[in-house]
């Protein structure tokens, strides 16, 4: 059982978005609800910045208006995912008590006016967040039109205020114990930073300098768990009254939520994801957030809970997508996992700041090309209700957790700005997306047994027992791909001492001994294997230790001395790769891994621009160029989305897309 099945087993593909008729008159309801209906919408999102709309006055509650809303929606058949509205608290709150309001890293109060400014660890705010929750709990648990609860959105406030400080040393206290155990992790004898007492200890406010990273590392970790804490308490006054699936939604690669330590408080991932039409790298880098979000709940089915029907407001110069990109994006969130698609938001708001985000439906109305297209989209993920409830069977796992990428990314005064995170995933990633190979984000802690080939692109902090879970890899017969600056600092950003990566030289074959940033003329490498390249951005002084040499640095110091090498362990491998390789060479060995782990891609000789994935036993085909494209496909299948047999290929129109239907599969994990 999934948080999604109650949902899905009546509705298939759950579609819808975020409405909020406390901006719309009665009559607007209606036509919205008969909208809904005719696209097929069946789950929609109410109420999440209603607050001040049903709580006016401290106190007094006006819920006639939601009666009404959720007995129209479940008079049309549309179930409801209702929020908390505690995103945004009503201007009543910070004027009578303005320690409601969060503190930035200054000092300086956050002001109404906006949304999102409550500080999370305000107590006179979490007190109001209890009861406007307990009453809209009391009153609609048992309404039947509630199908699903969304605490919040998008939880994601930092706050440096004194009440958040307290705070903090109480999460401290839990985590140290004693205050010579804090000293100790941040390293505190640097810079004459000892603390003699917890009291002592604030949040990482304005400095002078840099301040010290391990304390960062754990004000992060800190902030993550405080807005759990917040999401704790609804969900709590929610669960006891009511047992349909609870979640919020998260934003992806957004840095200040762990969504690992929150996979067991939702019921259902749901995340918000906003793909770049102006953006070449839009689709692979929206194929990567999906494969992180399916991994937080290992793999369960999730709910892209938003994403924009057309142009967004919030960059600088917001190029709308095309309707076939819009389905496109739907269909690729469905490939990777997802069991509904949802928007923001149903109708573009006239007022507030944004008035200028597309909806379902725009300004100018249902009769709009936009319009059409969200109602024949609807018709089209009916179609695909055998791919509802499949998981995605991955055999590669890429390593990604958050205190590596705050440590590794986040915190300044690194040997280089340039070597990313994020860059180096997307990098990894980006070939085996183009080459359709089911991918699982996971972090280094999880069960990699199942994996054959697991690839840490670059994981700089890593705890001991999370480096030796990496490390058995290669030594029970799967194939480690490990990247640059990996594994270098334990879980309080404490560089390891000893030839790097400390915990996996033995397992690689290869240590080293200096990080070497690259000027912008990069270094020239050789490679029997690969051909020359040049090594851009980062390079290691490393020297093999057994390890099969691929390719060599030509030039400067390090000269003759390994760019790239593998070790062998018996059927296992582990591959180290110290630089930024081209795309091309970094691809190449990507798939020689692949190779080697006998990992083999579900279609060969795809075009340029058609992404292929694999759901269960369904093949999706998507192709976002704006010209026909013919793909061969091994066998014959039914086209889920025409309804089409199709023999051996694949006739694709511009921007379109197939969902093949396949023989079950030999390998069912
Ligand atoms: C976020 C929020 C929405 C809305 C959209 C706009 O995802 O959750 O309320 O502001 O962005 O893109
Ligand atoms: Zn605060």
């Amino acid at each position: 059982m999934t948080g999604l099945d109650a949902l899905t087993a009546a509705r298939g593909v759950l579609y819808g978005g975020d409405w909020n008729p406390e901006q719309w008159t009665p009559d607007v309801w209606r036509e919205d609800v008969a909208l809904m209906r005719a696209a097929g919408v069946n789950l929609v999102s109410v109420g999440i910045f209603s607050w001040a709309t049903l709580e006016p006055e401290p106190g007094r509650f006006d819920t006639a208006w939601l009666d009404e809303v959720l007995d129209l929606l479940h008079d049309a058949g549309i179930a409801v995912d209702l929020a908390t509205p505690t995103a945004s608290p009503p201007p009543w709150l910070a004027h009578r008590y303005p320690e409601t309001s969060a503190v930035d890293a200054h000092g300086v109060r956050m002001s109404v006016g906006s949304r999102n400014h409550f500080c999370p660890g305000s107590q006179v705010f979490r007190d109001h967040v209890e009861a406007v929750v307990r009453h809209l709990v009391d009153r609609y648990a048992d309404h039947p039109a509630v199908a699903m609860w969304h605490v919040g959105n998008e939880l994601g406030q930092t706050c440096w205020c004194d009440r958040c400080a307290e705070r903090l040393r109480t999460w401290l206290r839990a985590r140290y114990g004693d205050v010579d155990a804090l000293n100790a992790a941040w390293a505190t004898a640097f810079w004459s930073q000892r603390y003699s007492s917890f009291d002592e200890v604030v949040p990482p406010r304005a400095a002078p300098y840099l301040h010290n990273p391990a304390a960062e590392l754990d004000f992060r970790r800190f902030t993550s768990d405080q807005l759990r804490d917040l999401y704790r308490l609804q969900a709590g006054i929610v669960r006891e009254r009511s047992d349909a699936p609870v979640t919020t939604n998260f934003m992806n690669f957004f840095p200040g939520v762990d969504q690992h330590t929150w996979a067991d408080d939702v019921d259902v991932v749901a995340d918000d994801c906003y793909t770049d039409p102006a953006d070449a790298s839009s689709p692979a880098r929206a194929a990567l957030a999906h494969d992180l979000v399916r991994g937080v709940r290992r793999g369960e089915p999730w709910l892209l809970m938003e994403q924009a029907a057309g142009a967004v407001n919030w960059r600088a110069h917001n190029v709308p997508k095309s309707t076939g990109a819009m389905v496109l994006d739907s269909l690729r969130a469905v490939a990777h996992g997802a069991d509904g698609v949802c928007y923001f938001q149903w109708r573009a708001s006239t007022g507030g700041a944004e008035r200028f985000h597309s909806a379902m439906v725009p300004h100018a109305g249902p009769d709009t090309d936009l319009h059409r297209a969200v109602r024949a989209q609807g018709a089209l993920l009916q179609r695909l209700r055998p791919v509802v409830g499949a998981r995605v069977d991955a055999r590669v796992a890429l390593v990604f957790d958050w205190p590596s990428w705050w440590a590794g990314e986040l915190l300044p005064a690194r040997p280089s700005m340039r070597l990313d995170v994020l860059g180096r995933l997307a990098a990894y990633h980006e070939p085996l997306w183009r080459a359709g190979i089911a991918t699982d984000v996971v972090p280094p802690s999880a069960d990699l047994d199942g994996y054959d080939l697991v690839v840490v692109p670059s994981l700089h902090a890593v705890t001991d027992a999370d480096a030796a879970n990496v490390a058995r890899v290669p030594e029970r017969g799967g194939v480690l791909l490990v990247g640059p600056f990996s594994a270098v600092a334990d879980e309080h950003a404490r560089v390891r001492r000893g030839r790097f990566p400390v915990p996996w030289a033995d397992v690689l074959g290869a240590s080293g001994e200096d990080w070497r940033p690259l000027d912008d003329a990069g270094l020239r490498v050789a490679s029997d294997r690969y051909g020359a390249f040049t090594a851009t951005t980062w390079s290691e002084h490393v020297r093999s230790d057994g390890a099969e040499v691929l390719a060599t640095y030509a030039d400067g110091d390090l000269a003759g001395l390994p760019a790239l090498t593998r070790r062998t362990h018996g059927d296992g491998e582990a591959w180290y790769v110290t630089t930024v390789p081209p795309r091309d060479v970094l691809a190449a060995v990507v798939a020689d891994c692949l190779t080697a782990a006998g990992v083999t891609a579900p279609l060969t000789d795809v075009p340029d621009g058609v992404e292929v994935a694999r759901r269960g036993d369904v093949l999706f085909v998507l192709n976002r160029t704006r010209g026909k494209q013919v793909v061969r496909i091994p066998g014959p299948a039914t086209d889920l989305l025409s309804g089409d047999g199709v023999a051996d290929e694949l006739l694709l129109p511009a921007e379109g897309a197939a969902a093949l239907h396949l023989a079950p599969t030999e390998r069912t994990r």
